[in-house]
């Protein structure tokens, strides 16, 4: 195994060859830019990381792992859209810099471009990991959709946010990790496990991701803080604020969450006022590491040696106390 960031540097020199100018220039510029941008790669470093673990050689899995970063770059452009956001990686979205019609475009032809890189695989394992990507990008539409449909709903369960994240974030990151088993022929049976391993670690993941939505620092977060507060996501945060709050505090939230006339600096400062409060921000930080530790357990379930085993703890641990 190499350490994290040889895998790191790896991936993106395999991406930066694959981000090369097109014609038209204006279907493909927006591409090369998104791509471009600083992300933490985290998901392709994981396919890598999961090749090896299965004993064989990272090379051999960096057209899926380009295939998931494509796609997920592809989902970030369409998500930006959805949630009206401004800023992406500390710069302009896509559809900030161009305008609608490129966004979609742009993040159509990701879709197929990410396919397209499991042409690079033969047979048995070109099947698996087409037929897998096919499950989870739907998975992930289906994600999106509800947490579109959560924003003006009143009624929203715990339960119901779990599964929404599980698809809109979780699944793609399992879906990572099988892959490079699956790259690796690994048995069936460290193929499913290590898709759930990656999936707790997906919705801890996510529910990191709303917790900095709130109380990232805007200096180095990337991304416009309080934006979930702004377009109303029934995040986390939010749904145990409901839960922990006395009458008053419960009135005030929904009332933040239902007036689209207030002004969104007094209503993130209200809201956030409420998740300190009520001790929801608390409780997702349990909740975050309550689901590390469920990875960490299916991870110990899985016959590979220890050593590998410290390096993925070391990377869910990073993740969990991650800023941004
Ligand atoms: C952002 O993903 C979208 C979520 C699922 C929360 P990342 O936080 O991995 O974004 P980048 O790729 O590092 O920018
Ligand atoms: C994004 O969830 C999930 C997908 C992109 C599929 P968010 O909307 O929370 O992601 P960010 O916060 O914009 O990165
Ligand atoms: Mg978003
Ligand atoms: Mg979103
Ligand atoms: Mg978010």
């Amino acid at each position: 195994m190499l350490t994290i960031e040889k895998y790191q540097k790896a991936f993106v020199n395999y991406l930066n060859e694959f981000a090369t100018p097109k014609a038209p220039n204006s279907l493909y510029e927006p591409i090369e830019y998104i791509l471009g941008l600083d992300g933490k790669r985290l998901r392709p470093l994981l396919t890598l990381m999961t090749t090896e673990m299965f004993n064989d050689n990272y090379e051999k899995s960096l057209d899926a792992a380009l295939a998931i970063e494509v796609f997920h770059n592809f989902s970030l452009i369409h998500d930006d859209i959805m949630d009206d956001a401004p800023l992406r990686r500390g710069q302009q979205t896509v559809h900030e810099k161009w305008d609608l019609n490129t966004g979609i475009l742009s993040g159509d032809a990701m879709l197929i471009l990410a396919y397209q890189l499991f042409e690079n695989y033969e047979g048995d394992t070109f099947k698996a990991l087409a037929k897998l990507f096919s499950k989870t990008a739907l998975e992930v539409c289906e994600g999106q959709q509800y947490d579109i449909d959560f924003e003006t709903r009143n009624d929203v369960t715990i339960p119901e946010y779990l599964k929404m994240i599980e698809y809109k974030t979780a699944v793609l990151v399992g879906a990572a990790m099988k892959m490079g088993a699956i790259v690796a022929k690994a048995s069936i049976e460290d193929q499913n496990k290590i898709y759930d391993f990656g999936k707790n670690l997906g919705i801890a993941f996510q529910l990191q991701d709303d917790y900095l939505d709130a109380y990232g620092n805007p200096e180095s977060f990337g991304k416009q803080v309080g934006g979930d507060i702004i377009e109303n996501k029934k995040t986390y945060l939010y749904l145990k604020a409901l839960e922990l709050s006395d009458t008053n505090q419960n009135q005030e939230l929904v009332k933040l969450y239902n007036d689209c006339n207030s002004n969104n600096e007094d209503k993130i400062a209200k809201t956030k006022q409420i998740f300190d409060v009520t001790g929801a921000s608390m409780a997702t930080k349990q909740i975050i590491a309550k689901y590390t530790e469920n990875a960490f357990k299916l991870l110990d379930t899985i016959s590979i040696s220890s050593e590998k085993k410290a390096l993925l703890k070391q990377f869910g641990i990073a993740l969990m106390n991650r800023k941004v």
